[in-house]
C-alpha cells in the first residue's frame, strides 16, 4: 500500500481539524508543554517525504493533477507518534505470568524466580537471529497500525554477545532507533552484576557502540544499583553513546541524581520519585519520560506527572511496550491514561508523545510536528476533534498512518 503515494506529492485534504505542538522549540516545558497549534478546515501538502505546506483550505493554492488526494472530511490529523521507550524486540510472551499476577504474585516476586525479564532473555536467546527479526516486525505491525511512525527500542532480552548484538541489528533493520540495554538483568551464568558488567563492557559494548545510539540500563533493586550505573553509563558515554536511565520504578535509588550528574537524555520511568526528584529534574535538561500504562498494567502507583509539569520539567511520554510490565503498544490508550491519571491536559499529553518524545531520541528538528519541512510522519484521527485521541479511550481511533508522505496503513483498506 505504500506505493500507492510513492513518489508522488499527496494532499490530504479537507481535514475537520489538524492539531500540532506549537513553535520550534523542544523539549516544551512549563506553560509552552500545553501550547497546540489547531487549524480547522485544514489541508496539508506532502512532497518528497516532507511536509511542504499546511495550513486552512482557504489558503490552499492551485496544484498540478500529478498530487494525490486523500479526503480527511470527518478526520483530524496529528504528529505521528513518536514512542520513545520500547522493548518490542522480544520473542515470547508472559502471557503465563500475567495469569499468576492475577492471583497474588507479583512481579518483583516472579523476576526474583528467574521468571520476569529473565524468562524472555531464554525464549529471546533461542528464537535466533531469524525468529528474533520476525517477531520485532510483527510487534512494528502492531505500532504502526496503532499511529506510531517512529519507535525507539531497546535490546536487553539477549545479554549475551551474540543475542544483544543481533537485536540491535533487528531494530535497525525494522526502522527503530536502537539503545543498548545491556544492563538490564544480571543473566543466570554469570554470579554477580559486577562479574556481568565486566563482560559486557569489555565483549559487548565496542560493537553495541556501532549499533546503537544510545545506552540504558536498570537502576533498581534486584538489579544495578547506582555504582554499576555509573560504571555502565560512563563507559557508554565514553563511546559516543548517549545515555538512558530506567529509574525510581519500584525505589529510589538515586537515578535522578545519577542521570543529571552525566548528563542523560532522560529518566525513564518515575513511579517512585518523591519531591526532591521532582525539583531536581525540574532544574536540569533530563527528560522524565512517564509510562502510565506500565504503571497501569502492574497496578503501581502513577508517576507525578502534574508536580513535574506544574514545577517546569521537562517529560515525555511513551508505551514502554515489553512483554512482562507493559504490553501495550498504543500511545492513543497512553494519551488516554495521561489525562485520566497523571492529569495532564490532552494537549501536554500530545506535545509529550510527538515533539518531546522526539526530543529524548534527538530527533526533534525533523518529527513531532505538522510543519514546513518536517519529516511527513501523520496520524489521522476518526474524530472531527482532535482531542478524541486522549478523550476516547482505547477506541478504534486510528484511521490512517502516513510516513514519510506515504500511507503505510489505513483502516479502510486493510
Ligand atoms: O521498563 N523495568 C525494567 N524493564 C522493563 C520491563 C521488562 C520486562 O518485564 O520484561 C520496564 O518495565
Ligand atoms: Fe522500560
Amino acid at each position: 500500500m505504500s506505493d500507492r503515494t510513492r513518489g508522488r506529492p499527496l494532499l490530504v485534504r479537507d481535514l475537520a481539524q489538524l492539531a500540532t505542538p506549537s513553535g520550534t522549540e523542544a523539549p516544551l516545558r512549563g506553560a509552552a508543554l500545553g501550547s497546540v497549534d489547531v487549524i480547522e478546515g485544514a489541508y496539508i501538502l506532502c512532497e518528497n517525504g516532507r511536509v511542504a505546506a499546511a495550513g486552512p483550505m482557504s489558503e490552499l493554492g492551485t496544484l498540478d493533477d500529478e498530487v494525490e488526494e486523500l479526503d480527511g472530511r470527518g478526520l483530524s490529523a496529528v504528529p505521528g507518534f513518536v514512542d520513545c521507550h520500547t522493548h518490542a524486540c522480544f520473542a515470547g510472551d508472559r502471557v503465563d505470568e500475567f495469569e499468576l499476577r492475577a492471583t497474588g504474585a507479583s512481579y518483583e516476586e516472579l523476576h526474583a524466580a528467574g521468571g520476569g525479564i529473565l524468562a524472555t532473555v531464554r525464549a529471546t536467546r533461542a528464537a535466533g537471529e531469524g525468529g528474533l527479526a520476525e517477531a520485532l516486525s510483527r510487534h512494528r505491525r502492531w505500532m504502526r497500525r496503532a499511529g506510531t511512525t517512529t519507535f525507539e527500542c531497546k535490546s536487553g532480552y539477549g545479554l549475551d554477545r551474540e543475542t544483544e548484538l543481533a537485536s540491535l541489528r533487528a531494530i535497525r533493520e525494522a526502522g527503530g532507533i536502537p539503545t543498548w540495554l545491556g544492563a538490564h538483568a544480571v543473566p543466570p551464568e554469570f554470579a554477580d552484576a559486577d562479574a556481568y558488567l565486566d563482560f559486557a563492557l569489555s565483549e559487548v559494548l565496542p560493537e553495541a557502540a556501532e549499533l546503537a545510539v544510545a545506552a540504558d540500563v536498570f537502576l533498581e533493586e534486584g538489579a544495578f544499583d547506582v555504582d554499576q550505573a555509573r560504571r555502565y553509563l560512563e563507559a557508554c558515554r565514553a563511546a559516543a553513546l548517549a545515555l538512558r536511565v530506567h529509574g525510581d520504578q519500584f525505589t529510589e535509588q538515586g537515578a535522578i541524581p545519577l542521570a543529571i550528574e552525566l548528563g542523560a537524555r532522560s529518566v525513564d520511568h518515575l513511579e517512585a520519585t518523591g519531591d526532591d526528584g521532582v525539583r531536581a529534574l525540574a532544574a536540569s535538561d533530563v527528560v522524565g519520560v512517564l509510562l502510565p500504562a506500565s504503571a497501569l498494567f502492574l497496578d503501581r502507583p502513577m508517576p507525578p506527572a502534574r508536580a513535574l509539569a506544574d514545577s517546569g520539567a521537562a517529560i515525555a511520554l511513551a508505551s514502554d511496550f515489553n512483554p512482562g510490565s507493559s504490553f501495550c503498544e498504543s500511545l492513543a490508550i497512553v494519551s488516554s491514561l495521561a489525562v485520566t491519571q497523571l492529569h495532564l491536559t490532552p494537549t501536554e499529553a500530545l506535545s509529550a508523545c510527538t515533539v518531546n518524545a522526539a526530543h529524548v531520541l534527538g530527533k526533534a528538528g525533523e518529527i513531532g510536528r505538522i510543519a514546513p519541512g518536517y519529516v511527513a510522519d501523520l496520524v489521522l484521527l476518526d474524530a472531527a476533534d482532535w482531542r478524541y485521541l486522549s478523550y476516547h479511550l482505547g477506541a478504534d481511533l486510528i484511521a490512517t498512518v502516513i510516513e514519510a508522505g506515504n500511507v503505510t496503513w489505513s483502516r479502510d483498506v486493510e
